[in-house]
């Protein structure tokens, strides 16, 4: 049995699932993963596209270590510090809404929770369109908008009241539009947790025409998405939309728990003081990691190097398809790249035979049938090339096949 697995399973919900039951480290450096034993693992997971400038990158951990001696908590609401107001100013410069301004929760659900309370209450409109195939989060109202896996929502009925799900079909949300009441529609650029598809083109654009047209705010969430993944700041940026409000956390803060709930000053000034808080929110240090993180990613030209080096392994990935019709599709942008083989169970044997091989690769999609390759944005060619032929090792060795 290994080291910490007895204990986990004594001690610990078993509610949690997992990718791999045996996997046990004790450190990270960069895009390697350490395991108990000192084995190194070259991580193309980053803890679910979260460690988006490598595990422990110095400038970071530096400037958690700096905070954690200055201030670890207050709570914006007692007293103003800088790290919060810092990051709200770094954020406006990067996202595409003009006059940005952020609230700070602690991760991706919650950042959900205040875009879908902001929606309702900045435009006193009770309904939210998500679309299917969507994930934002385990809250029960980010659970309500959740779809990408069915046992997600099972056993919580009832969800929250006047949620609708639609396809990415306008006619369907037009007719939501005109028939409900709706304060927000919620969209994910490239479903995450529901297999790396990309949201159409003209579909995202005609959604933000029917939200212009019925008064109702979109709200894209970038919590996967954000911060260089896709090649670029945000994926907003790929379908030449500015929305209304965006939600993030993930790669915000380098895994620091962090989320923001980012909209204009003008909407927020519908928002008003006391109509939701947070103690945590916007913590000193993890507003720290995250100034940091956004100032290594400038620095280090890593949304540039997420653009080049995805493009390169998605072409390298397209390959491999060519090569093995086990291989079904090859989806995404940037460094969030998708290869879909439409059978869980390859997937998992391939899953297993990379991580004998220290390359540790997770799923994704409605069951399971996906491979996700999200590294760290500073991953270099070499180690691309090192976890691309593992993978065709994996795919093109049998008997899994
Ligand atoms: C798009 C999206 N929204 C929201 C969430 C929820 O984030 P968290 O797990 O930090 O609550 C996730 C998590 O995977 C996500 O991918």
């Amino acid at each position: 049995m290994p080291k910490l697995l007895e204990k986990f399973k004594k001690y610990t919900s078993p509610v949690l699932g997992r990718y791999f039951p045996d996997l046990e480290i004790k450190g990270g450096k960069g895009s390697y993963l350490i395991g108990m034993d000192g084995k190194k693992y070259l991580d193309f997971s980053t803890g679910i596209a979260t460690t988006v400038v490598g595990h422990c990158h110095p400038k970071v951990a530096a400037a958690v270590s700096k905070q954690a001696k200055q201030l670890m908590h207050i709570c914006i609401g007692v007293a103003l510090y800088e790290p919060y107001i810092k990051l709200a100013e770094e954020i406006s410069k990067i996202v595409p809404i003009k006059n940005a301004q952020s609230f700070f929760c602690q991760s991706g659900s919650e950042a959900v929770e205040s875009a879908i309370k902001l929606a309702k209450y900045s435009t006193k409109k009770p309904g939210i369109i998500a679309f299917k195939g969507g994930f934002h989060g385990r809250t029960l109202g980010a659970l309500s908008a959740t779809t990408s896996k069915m046992k997600y929502r099972d056993g919580y009925d009832p969800l929250l009241q006047e949620f609708y799900i639609s396809e990415f079909d306008l006619a369907q949300v037009e007719q939501l539009m005109q028939s409900h009441s709706i304060a927000g529609a919620i969209l994910e650029p490239m479903l995450g947790e529901g297999g790396y598809i990309e949201a159409p083109l003209e579909f995202v654009k005609g959604l933000r025409a029917l939200c212009d047209k019925y008064g109702v705010l979109l709200i894209l969430d970038e919590v996967q998405t954000g911060f260089g993944h896709t090649g670029a700041w945000f994926a907003a940026e790929h379908f030449g939309i500015i929305p209304d409000i965006m939600t993030m956390a993930k790669g915000i803060a380098s895994g620091l728990p962090l989320g923001a709930c980012v909209a204009s000053a003008e909407l927020m000034a519908k928002w008003s003081p006391g109509a939701h808080g947070s103690t945590f929110g916007g913590n000193p240090v993890s507003c720290a990691a995250a100034i940091a993180t956004i100032s290594v990613i400038k620095s280090e030209k890593l949304v540039a190097n997420a653009k080049k080096l995805g493009d390169y392994l998605k072409k390298k990935l397209l390959e491999l398809k060519e090569k093995f019709p086990a291989i079904k599709e090859v989806r995404g942008r940037g460094l969030m790249l998708g290869v879909d083989f439409g059978d869980s169970n390859i997937v998992k044997n391939i899953l297993n035979y990379c991580l004998e091989k220290q390359l540790v690769l997770i799923s994704t999609g409605a069951d399971g049938t996906v491979i996700r390759f999200v590294p760290a944005l500073n991953i270099n060619k070499k180690q691309i090339d090192t976890a691309l032929s593992i993978f065709e090792q994996a795919v093109s060795s049998p008997p899994s096949l």
